[in-house]
């Protein structure tokens, strides 16, 4: 039997709870109703904590592993999943460094004071100048990602009189997420190159005297919850490098892995989620039995964890509009599994906010736990779905879940695991401005990015 007035630290922040009087639900010390008050709905709500301590153990457990196996592991945490000003000054004071995929993403990450040197530059296309500037302001490593672009971030370093380092992003074949992997000898995707023109291109780059070559990258997917995926990544990437090693006449110095370290998003996902000074180990020991396979010495590696690090530091607080049940029999969506089976109706809960705020579900059909957080509640379990204001019938927050039954106007909603991208691929479909984001701590509120207005998105037409 579900408890519904429950709130499950392996998906909320472990601050998350519900005061036992009052039955509201506090984040950071914080009662949602008083952050709604205070800042409005929908909020972004995130854990400072909770975000700094996944960023230090990440950092903390790769480093010890590798340090155990004779190497160094660098930590960058991936921006996309969610960069502002205050959270790139987290992650760079919790030891990690920042990889950013845009000019725009560059220039937060230099707002918040990083060191140029310890960002490192990706993205499928992009500009001259987004390749001038962050060369002349002495970032620490672009990764090339199609061969054109090794004359244009040459050209730039000789203008700007440096020797900058890169690496090539390769597609390994592997692709990862979930739970199972899919091995592939093409890719028919954007990014990187392909395996086999890995040791030409390379070839290329260090032909370049104003170009120093780290090594590889490859990214293999999201929500990986197990090291074999990236066994079999590794494994491939260092044959390459046995061959590097041979025709550049010194071994490749670095190996950047990438991110894609799962989480769970709703409680039935906890279980599967690998602890990270596990995951870590594991990692450590692939590369160090790759290397001794391939008979080559062990190279410095990188890794750039996005989601893992910020994912379940935030929380969404969403306010109810309207209701409206649906009856589910004979429609063949009465076919849920698992502790949603046995509903005849499904109750369709309206918040003040949907994929503008939150993207995944329309885009991906990702699946997200939400519960009834201004009060408890001993009403019945109730089959819901929490849907946005949108005008899109894909506009889902939360495709099933069960709260109680009694769930209705000006209740407030919080959904978990929404740090990650989740403000970062907002948008402002059907002029509904995007909202703020919060940071909470020992029972302090400040915002660190600011939401929008209607005047604000009004006075984008011109007129
Ligand atoms: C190149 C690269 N690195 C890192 C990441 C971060 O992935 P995650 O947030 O799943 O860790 C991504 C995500 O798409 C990526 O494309």
């Amino acid at each position: 039997m579900t408890d519904l007035n429950a709130i499950d630290q392996r998906v909320f922040p472990p601050t998350a709870r519900r005061g036992r009087e009052c039955g509201r639900v506090k984040v950071g010390g914080l009662a949602v109703t008083d952050l709604v008050a205070q800042f409005g709905s929908p909020l972004y709500v995130v854990d400072e904590d909770a975000a700094r301590d996944r960023a230090r153990l990440t950092r903390e457990a790769l480093q010890r592993e590798f340090e155990r196996v004779g190497t160094e592991a660098t930590v960058y945490y991936a921006g996309k999943a969610f960069l502002c000003v205050e959270v790139a000054k987290w992650m760079l004071d919790e030891g990690l460094n920042i990889d950013v995929s845009t000019g725009g993403e560059f220039a937060v990450a230099l707002a918040a004071g990083a060191d140029p040197g310890r960002l490192g530059f990706h993205g499928n296309n992009k500009s001259e100048q987004e390749i001038a500037r962050a060369v002349a302001a002495g970032v620490g490593s672009i990764v090339i990602d199609s061969e054109q672009e090794i004359a244009r971030v040459a050209a730039a370093a000789r203008a700007a009189g440096v020797r900058q380092r890169v690496r090539l992003r390769i597609n390994s074949g592997v692709h990862a997420g979930a739970h199972d992997f899919l091995s592939t000898a093409h890719e028919d995707q954007k990014f990187g190159l392909p395996m086999s023109r890995a040791v030409d291109v390379a070839q290329q780059i260090a032909a370049h005297d104003s170009l120093e070559f780290l090594g590889l990258h490859c990214h293999i997917g999201s929500q990986i919850f197990a090291s074999a995926a990236f066994r079999e990544s590794a494994k491939r990437l260092l044959s390459v490098y046995a061959e590097l090693g041979e025709k550049l006449g010194a071994p490749v110095p670095e190996l950047n892995l990438g991110g894609g370290f799962g989480i769970a998003y709703t409680p039935e996902q906890a279980d599967d989620v690998p602890d990270i000074a596990v995951l870590a180990a594991e990692l450590a020991d692939i590369v160090a039995q790759g290397c001794a396979e391939a008979a080559i010495p062990l190279p410095k590696v990188a890794f750039e964890p996005g989601r893992s690090i910020i994912g379940q530091a935030g929380v969404t607080l969403y306010t109810v509009g309207t209701t409206k049940s649906v009856q589910l029999a004979g429609t063949g969506d009465a076919a849920d599994q698992g502790k949603y089976n046995g509903f005849a109706e499904r109750l369709y809960v309206s918040v003040d906010g949907g994929m503008s705020a939150n993207l995944r579900p329309a885009l991906y059909g990702a699946d997200y736990h939400a519960v009834l957080a201004n009060r408890a509640s001993e009403a019945p379990a109730q089959l819901v779905r929490v849907v946005g204001k949108h005008c899109e019938s894909g506009d889902i927050v939360v495709h099933q879940e069960l709260l109680p039954a009694d769930v209705g106007e000006s209740d407030i909603l919080a959904v978990a695991a929404t740090g990650a991208y989740c403000w970062s691929m907002s948008s402002n479909y059907n002029y509904v401005p995007r909202p703020p984001v919060v940071a909470v701590r020992e029972g302090e509120a400040r915002m660190i990015v600011r939401g929008q207005t209607e005047e604000e998105l009004i006075a984008q037409s011109v007129i």
